[in-house]
């Protein structure tokens, strides 16, 4: 998400300052751009001329540091509130005292990560939906500690960009989380019943209802550690069943079956193609 997040800024005409936690995640950043805005001057979205300001918007760094003078700051780390914590703390060390923090969390509180910091008036959440270049959505979410000027003010940027925000208090899942992930959770329990096949799952809810993509190939795109950790999150604030997470969303995940970005999940990808999951 971090580098869909960075392209979005760029193309957005703002100088961006992506941190990678070591030099081959900084590589691996960079070819997500790459290939990324590659994909779209070769569909005729972009010029070759356009791509290059966009990427000289980016500059990589592994130093925090590098964060000192930037008005925004946007986390995309993993979904461990531990972690967050710490990277909080730490931006609140190296940025500006009026920079607004702002977490992509999918599911954690804002309020516990924004408590981390000196400055929880100026934290917030600003949730991106994958792929982040192309889904319109950014859920802006403002604590009961928040100032209310820097949710406006994050708002209005995410609007700047293209993107239609929406702006809500911090409960787990937000608006869109909470409401897909039931349905996703449904779809994982229908398959581990034996009622459907997961193709057929899929191919209901595409040619049926027209959505984009099955609910399968979905959270393989999401990533099925972020699924898991959205329901538990989710469950564990609602104790709604319907977001009790399925156990075979557990068990690929406890087997490293992530979905594409390990190769394989619901599904193979790739070199993992001839080994399919279900
Ligand atoms: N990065 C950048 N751009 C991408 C991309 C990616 N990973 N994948 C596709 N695109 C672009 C393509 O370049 C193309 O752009 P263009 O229209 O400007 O030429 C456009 O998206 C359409 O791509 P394709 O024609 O190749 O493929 P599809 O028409 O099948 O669309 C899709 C792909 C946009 C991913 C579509 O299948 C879709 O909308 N799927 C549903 C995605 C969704 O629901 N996301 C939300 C998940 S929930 C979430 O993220 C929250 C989190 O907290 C868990």
């Amino acid at each position: 998400m971090g580098a869909g997040i960075a392209e979005v800024l760029a193309r957005g005409g703002l100088a961006v300052v992506g941190i990678e936690i070591d030099a081959a995640a900084l590589e691996r950043g960079r070819g997500h751009l790459e290939s990324s805005t590659g994909r779209a001057v070769k569909r005729g979205k972009l010029t070759e001329e356009a791509r290059a300001e966009i990427l000289g918007r980016v500059v990589l760094s592994t130093d925090f540091a590098d964060l000192g003078d930037c008005d925004l700051v946007v986390e995309a780390v993993p979904e461990r509130l531990d972690l967050k914590r710490k990277v909080f703390a730490e931006l609140d060390r190296v940025c500006r005292d009026d920079a607004v923090l702002a977490t992509n969390t999918s599911s954690l509180s804002v309020t516990e990560i924004a408590g981390t910091t000196g400055r929880p008036t100026k934290v917030v959440g600003v949730h991106f939906f994958n792929p982040a270049p192309v889904m319109r959505l950014v859920e802006v979410i403002g604590t009961v500690l928040t100032e209310p000027a820097a949710v406006r003010r994050v708002a209005e940027l995410v609007r700047g960009l293209g993107k239609t925000p929406v702006t809500i208090g911090d409960r787990a899942g937000f608006v869109a989380n909470r409401l897909l992930f039931g349905y996703l959770n449904q779809a994982a329990a229908m398959l581990e019943s034996g009622h459907a096949t997961r193709d057929d799952i899929d191919t209901a809810m595409t040619a049926g209802a027209g959505l984009p993509m099955g609910p399968f190939t979905l959270m393989d795109l999401i990533g099925l550690d972020t699924c898991l950790g959205v329901l538990e999150a989710v469950y564990a604030e609602s104790r709604d069943r319907r977001h009790a997470p399925s156990p075979v969303l557990s068990e690929l995940v406890r087997a490293g079956l992530l979905g594409r970005k390990t190769g394989r999940g619901f599904y193979s990808y790739g070199a993992e193609a001839g080994a399919d999951a279900e």
